[in-house]
């Protein structure tokens, strides 16, 4: 996630901003840059890579400034480079900008600007901002950001500063979060709290909609409907550490309460269900080309795997391709078949996982299309596939992968979508079905985080079991896989993931008394046959968890326990039934003393075979 910072006041603002960015490394970034105003002149500073760059140029050419603003870029639209980076400007560098955020119909806004004559420097949504702001620019930068914002769709928190204005900045916050902080002589904006720490922990959390007027003595915030208003002045008593976790214990589970955001993030800016409408920017997948593909690979480790498994159900069902789903470290090992026909879908949050890097180049020397699902911009995955799709994540700082598998199964469901209706498997009206059904997601997921205490219960239950068995069917079997592997990471205790349909070939001897059985029990089409196996293990003592759907009224009487889950179509509720299973493998590691975000012997990039 991008970062902002943004001072005026009576300290050397270009010292303030850089130590704030400096605490907002943590969010994971690719770019940097700085903008002041000195006298009637905007000063901008960018750099590409790390903050150091951007200190070492600031040494060379140094700036002295009392009002600036600072940005940290983790690249959405537009690959990693020093025109990217932020701030941005208009042509005539009247107005600069920094953004967090995702501008949906940046494209329409870009070619209308075009169309007038203004010329664009970089690739991203962000500087169409810029422009747009100085379009609209009657020496009143509020009015002009104000009429800029009624124009834009999307998600934005916004640092604004004008060369004829040197004494204020604009902020505005749209889905994204912003802060003011208040300070005695000097006001500050930023992206997140630890920026802010060292100076102030008074502060202002700014709610959508909200546009905001701040110099050193004052801050003025209006709402959406232009009307002044007072926010609440918070006093926040975090450390810096506590602030990067947002208030969480662990990255995990902050990374697990992001997740709602993350989806929402991941598909915003690309799917339109009221019209049926798919677009995603990094790919133009030309219907000729979708109808030629004979079969589909997927390749990937760990938690990336499972993410692959679960789309195999959705270009089967939806798409009617072929799919296989492969470990990399087999994969690469294989004498496997493929064709030019053939599409090779690689699956990394890291984009640098050693196997599953061997096997994109394998598939390429075989002369294979090749697409990355990848959450890290600038990674090696996305420079050596032919195709790159982000997935909006955010970084995951957690070494257990959590809101990277949400966010890989949200863009491959998409992607299926897309491809179904290319190829003519999904009329228009099951499309917009499908993706109405993915864009209530985030809701139905928040609702469920909002009280996850019956987890934490059944986590002090079953903390000391020394076996697990999650079991699970078709897009469910890979959430038992997850949901294993999950508690296998954190709390070092053996667990597998079963096709609950293998019961009988074997697994079942296994049951007893102190086996705890995860059951995924949703309603779907294989509901029925989930009761069953839930019967089965029932009848041998097995102490059964089942994950249900929150209208089933029978399963309570199958079960010993129940974690009710929102109601969804079946191919999107994986999305669902593995928030639990991240929670409860989190509260049993946490209760067993482990070290949740860095649990012994694993890494979060297995970058070696
Ligand atoms: C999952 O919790 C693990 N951290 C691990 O299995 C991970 O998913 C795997 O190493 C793949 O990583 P990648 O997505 O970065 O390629």
């Amino acid at each position: 996630m991008c970062g902002i910072i943004g001072y005026t006041g009576k300290k050397n603002a270009v010292d303030v901003i850089f130590k704030g960015l400096k605490k907002l490394e943590y969010r994971g970034y690719d770019s940097a840059g700085i903008a002041v105003v000195i006298g009637k002149e905007l000063q901008v500073r960018r750099s590409v890579g790390k903050l150091c760059n951007l200190e070492s140029m600031l040494k060379k050419n140094p700036i002295i400034a009392n009002i600036g603003i600072g940005h940290t870029r983790w690249a959405t639209h537009g690959k990693p480079s020093e025109k990217n980076a932020h701030p941005h400007t208009d042509p005539t560098k009247t107005v600069v900008v920094v953004h967090n955020g995702i501008i949906e119909n940046y494209s329409e806004l870009k070619a209308e600007l075009q169309k007038d004559g203004q010329k664009f420097e970089s690739e991203t949504d962000t500087e169409v901002i810029a422009h747009l702001i100085k379009k609209h620019y009657k020496n009143d930068l509020l009015n002009a950001v104000q009429k800029t914002l009624d124009r834009v769709r999307g998600s934005y928190a916004l640092g604004i500063m004008c060369k004829n204005e040197p004494d204020k900045i604009i902020c505005a916050r749209q889905d994204v979060p912003l802060i003011i902080g208040v300070g005695n002589g000097e006001n500050f904006i930023a992206s997140d709290i630890p920026a802010l720490l060292p100076y102030t922990r008074e502060m202002i959390f700014l709610e959508n909609g909200d546009i905001a007027e701040i110099t050193s003595e004052k801050v003025i915030i209006k709402n959406a409907e232009n009307n002044m208003i007072n926010r609440e002045i918070k006093n926040i008593q975090w450390d810096t550490e506590q602030a990067e976790k947002n208030g969480y214990k662990h990255f995990m589970l902050k990374e697990i309460f992001e997740q709602p955001h993350i989806i929402e993030n991941t598909f915003r800016g690309r799917i339109y269900p009221d019209e049926g409408r798919i677009c995603i920017e990094e790919v133009d997948f030309k219907e000729e080309y979708v109808r030629s593909i004979s079969d589909i690979y997927i390749v990937a480790c760990g938690t990336s795997y499972h993410s692959g498994l679960v789309s195999k159900f959705l270009f089967e069902s939806f798409a009617k391709i072929p799919t296989e789903v492969d470990i990399a470290s087999e994969f690469r090992y294989r004498d496997i078949i493929l064709n030019e026909k053939t599409l090779v879908v690689v699956i990394s949050q890291s984009g640098e996982t050693a196997d599953t890097l061997a096997a994109l180049r394998l598939a390429k020397s075989k002369g294979c299309q090749t697409l990355a699902i990848c959450n890290v911009v600038g990674s090696s995955m996305n420079r050596e596939a032919m195709h790159v799709i982000y997935t909006h994540c955010g970084p995951e700082i957690g070494v257990a992968s959590t809101k990277a598998f949400t966010g890989q199964i949200t863009v491959l469901y998409i992607l299926a979508l897309d491809w179904a209706y290319k190829r003519g498997t999904v009329a228009l009206g099951e499309l917009k079905k499908y993706l109405k059904e993915l864009w209530e997601v985030p809701l139905k997921i928040n609702g469920f985080l909002q009280n996850v205490k019956s987890i934490c219960d059944l986590a002090k239950i079953f903390a000391y079991k020394k076996n697990f068995l999650y079991l699970g069917r078709h897009v469910n079997y890979p959430v038992a896989l997850e949901g294993a592997l999950k508690i296998k990471e954190i709390s070092y205790i053996h667990a597998e993931g079963y096709a609950a349909g293998e019961m009988k070939h074997g697994p079942i001897a296994l049951i007893d008394e102190s086996m705890p059985i995860i059951a995924i029990a949703v309603k779907s089409k294989v509901y029925e046959k989930m009761i069953s196996n839930i019967e089965e293990a029932k009848a041998r003592g097995g102490t059964i968890i089942a994950v249900a759907s929150k209208s089933d009224k029978q399963i309570r009487n199958k079960s010993d326990y129940v974690i009710y889950v929102p109601e969804t179509d079946e191919f999107v509720s994986p999305l669902v039934t593995v928030i639990p299973l991240q929670l409860l493998a989190y509260y049993i590691s946490v209760l067993l003393g482990c070290d949740v975000d860095q649990p012994r012997n694993l890494a979060k990039s297995v970058t070696v075979e």
